[in-house]
C-alpha cells in the first residue's frame, strides 16, 4: 500500500491507473490553460499567517453550506464521466463524500444516474443541472431529482457552449472509450480499471441514455449534447429554474461582480465562483482573484461559495479566510477515485481536513467559523487593477 501523504501522491496513482483519455479529461483546461494553470499558482500568492502561544485545543471545522451541516466546509464538485474514472465511480464518491459527513454534487453527465446514486446513498446530494434546449427533457430531469430527495439544484451558468480542450479531440474522448488500438494498448497496462468496467452495466451517461427520446447510445450523445446545451440561457429562464425546483438553488460559474448581483436578485441560496477549474473561459480571472470583488458587489447578504483550483486544505482556508463560507473540489477527489476507488476519495477528504485543521491551528482560530481576513496575508493589489 502506497503511503499517500498529499493531493498529489494521488493525482501520480490516478495517472498510472486510468486510462489516458480520461486522466487527460481531468487533468486539463481550455485553450492556452492559463486559467487552469493560475487557479492553483494566485493561491499560492496569498500567505498564511503563524500565531504562537494561542490555545490550540478543542478545534472544529464543523459549518454549515446554505444552512446544511457540514464536517468541513468542502463539498465534492460536479464532475461529468466520473464513472469513467472508476468503475461506478459516482456512487463511490457519494458514499465516500456521506460517510465523511460533506456534500456530494452529481453532475447532469454522470455515468451512474440521479436514481442509482439515491438507492446506494442514505442521505440527501445535491443535483448538478445544466440547462437544455429540451423543455420536456429538462423538466422531467429537474422531477427526477425532487424525487430522488436532493437537497439542493446547482445550476451550472458557465457551460451553455463549450471550451475547447486539445487533448480531448486528440484522445478521442468518448464514454466507453472506443477501441482503437491506441487505446487498447493504453488499456493493456490498466487492466484493474478494465476488469472492473467489465463488471459494471453503467458505462453510458445515466441520466440522459434512455430518459430522453432518439438516446439510446452513446455514439449519438456527443452530437445530442452540442445541439441540446441551451447558448440562450438567460436570467429569466434561471428565474424559472428556480420556480420548478422550489428548493435550495445554488447557481455555479460566477466570476464577475455584476453578475454576482444579478444571481443575488434572482434569489439564489448561494453562488459558486467559478471559472469550471479553467476549463471554460481560458484568460479569465482564477476564482480566487475574482472572490473578493464579487464579497464587495453583494455586500454580505449572499452566501458565496468558490472552487477552482483547490488542492489542499491550505487553500480551503485561504478561500474561507477571504471571505468564502464553503468551497468545493472537483480534480482533488477524482484524484482520489482514480487511485483508489471509494477509499481514494475518502483519502483525499482527510488528507485536506487534516491540513485544513493543522494550519488553521497554526493561524490561532480553533473553529473554522470564526477564521477571517486576520489569518492570511494577501499580497497588495491581488484582485488586481483593470481597466
Ligand atoms: C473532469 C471534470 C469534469 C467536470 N464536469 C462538470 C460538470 O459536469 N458540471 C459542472 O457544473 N462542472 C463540472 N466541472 C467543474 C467542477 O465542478 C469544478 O468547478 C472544478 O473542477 C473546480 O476546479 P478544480 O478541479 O480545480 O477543483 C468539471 C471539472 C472537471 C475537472
Amino acid at each position: 500500500m502506497p503511503v499517500i501523504t498529499c493531493i498529489d501522491d494521488l493525482k501520480r496513482l490516478h495517472k498510472r491507473r486510468t486510462p489516458k483519455m480520461f486522466y487527460d479529461y481531468c487533468e486539463s483546461g481550455s485553450w492556452t490553460e492559463q486559467t487552469f494553470r493560475e487557479n492553483t499558482t494566485d493561491f499560492d500568492r496569498i500567505r498564511l499567517r503563524q500565531r504562537v502561544a494561542v490555545n490550540m485545543e478543542g478545534r472544529t471545522l464543523a459549518t454549515k453550506m446554505i444552512g446544511q451541516d457540514v464536517a468541513m466546509p468542502v463539498a465534492l464538485a460536479p464532475v461529468g464521466l466520473t464513472g469513467m474514472q472508476r468503475a461506478d465511480g459516482e456512487i463511490k464518491a457519494a458514499k465516500a463524500a456521506e460517510a465523511f459527513g460533506v456534500p456530494f454534487t452529481l453532475s447532469t453527465m454522470s455515468i451512474c444516474s440521479i436514481e442509482d446514486v439515491a438507492e446506494h446513498t442514505t442521505k440527501p446530494f445535491w443535483f448538478q443541472l445544466y440547462t437544455m434546449k429540451d423543455q420536456d427533457y429538462l423538466g422531467r430531469l429537474i422531477q427526477r431529482a425532487k424525487d430522488a430527495k436532493c437537497s439542493a439544484l446547482v445550476v451550472t451558468l458557465d457551460l451553455q457552449i463549450l471550451g475547447q480542450r486539445h487533448k480531448d479531440l486528440k484522445n478521442g474522448l468518448s464514454a466507453p472509450p472506443k477501441l482503437t488500438p491506441a487505446v487498447i494498448a493504453d488499456l493493456m497496462t490498466k487492466w484493474t480499471w478494465g476488469i472492473e468496467m467489465l463488471q459494471t452495466r453503467r458505462r453510458q451517461f445515466g441520466n440522459i441514455v434512455g430518459h430522453v427520446q432518439g438516446v439510446k447510445d452513446t455514439s449519438r450523445l456527443g452530437e445530442w449534447t452540442a445541439q441540446q446545451f441551451d447558448p440562450a440561457l438567460d436570467w429569466k429562464k434561471i428565474e424559472e429554474i428556480k420556480e420548478q425546483w422550489g428548493g435550495p438553488v445554488i447557481l455555479k460559474g460566477i466570476l464577475d461582480p455584476e453578475d454576482a448581483v444579478m444571481a443575488k436578485n434572482v434569489g439564489c441560496d448561494a453562488i459558486v465562483v467559478s471559472n469550471h477549474g479553467g476549463r471554460q473561459q481560458d484568460g479569465a480571472l482564477s476564482s480566487i482573484r475574482a472572490l473578493d470583488p464579487i464579497l464587495q458587489a453583494v455586500g454580505g447578504d449572499l452566501e458565496v461559495h468558490l472552487d477552482s483550483g483547490i488542492r489542499s486544505g491550505q487553500d480551503v482556508l485561504k478561500a474561507i479566510a477571504m471571505g468564502a463560507k464553503g468551497t468545493y473540489i472537483g480534480r482533488a477527489f477524482i484524484h482520489g477515485l482514480g487511485a483508489m476507488g471509494q477509499e481514494g476519495v475518502a483519502t483525499a477528504l482527510e488528507v485536506i481536513r487534516k491540513e485544513l485543521d493543522i494550519s488553521m491551528a497554526f493561524t490561532g482560530n480553533r473553529d473554522i467559523n470564526a477564521v477571517d481576513r486576520s489569518a492570511i496575508l494577501v499580497p497588495e493589489g491581488f484582485a488586481g487593477r483593470w481597466e
